[in-house]
């Protein structure tokens, strides 16, 4: 059975793993940033830092012991009361069983609950936007670069940092945006 709910400290090797296969790395002892890039490659990276607090604004999809998937969010401007959502992967091997779909109603009913007006989110790939637009109500309004992007993971006293790219193949992210009903 599948459950949605917050990490827990025996969830973080699962959900890293999870973030792995959506070119995710975590900065440690590798030699390369991105190891999908070759060496030489010359990264463009956004000068800010996407916060993903593993404790309070996260949600895993477990299926006993087994991670399936993993999302998160936060505050894009606070005093605006506009919500994003940062990252959401589910493992291949458990996609298209509706995961994502229960991570994605779970964490928009808690930025909703925690007084949301607006919540947005930034995509490349057309499968994915279309999925927000038919699924959860999100409309397109611009777009912008796509840059790799830095992450900084924080349970409780624990930090990790990661660089992020996600999709290949795409210059653009669509901007899409959907309001409180
Ligand atoms: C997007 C994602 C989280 C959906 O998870 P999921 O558990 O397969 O989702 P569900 O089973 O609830 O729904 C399947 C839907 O996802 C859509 N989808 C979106 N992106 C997809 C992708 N990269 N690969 C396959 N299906 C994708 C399918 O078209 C399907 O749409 P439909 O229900 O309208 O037919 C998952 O495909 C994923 O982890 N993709 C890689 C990471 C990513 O692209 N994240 C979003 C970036 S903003």
């Amino acid at each position: 059975m599948i459950d949605i709910r917050s990490p827990l400290e025996r969830d973080l090797d699962g959900l890293f793993a999870c973030l792995r296969g959506y070119h995710l790395h975590l900065l440690g002892d590798e030699p390369l940033a991105d190891s999908d890039y070759p060496e030489d490659a010359l990264l463009t990276v956004r000068n800010r830092i996407a916060e993903i607090r593993l404790d309070t604004n996260s949600f895993v999809a477990v299926d006993g012991d087994e991670v399936l998937g993993f999302c998160c969010w936060d505050w894009h401007d606070r005093e605006q009361r506009a919500a994003k959502t940062v990252i959401i992967t589910v493992a291949r091997a458990a996609r298209e069983r509706g995961v994502g779909r229960l991570l994605q109603e779970a964490r928009m009913q808690r930025m909703w609950d925690d007084g949301a007006a607006s919540i947005h989110t930034w995509s490349a790939d057309p499968a994915s936007i279309a999925w927000y637009e038919r699924h959860f109500g999100y409309r397109r309004i611009g777009e912008t670069p796509i840059r790799h992007a830095l992450h900084r993971f924080r349970w409780r006293d624990r930090v990790w940092w990661g660089l992020h790219r996600g999709t290949f193949g795409y210059d653009t992210l669509q901007h899409l945006v959907v309001e409180r009903g």
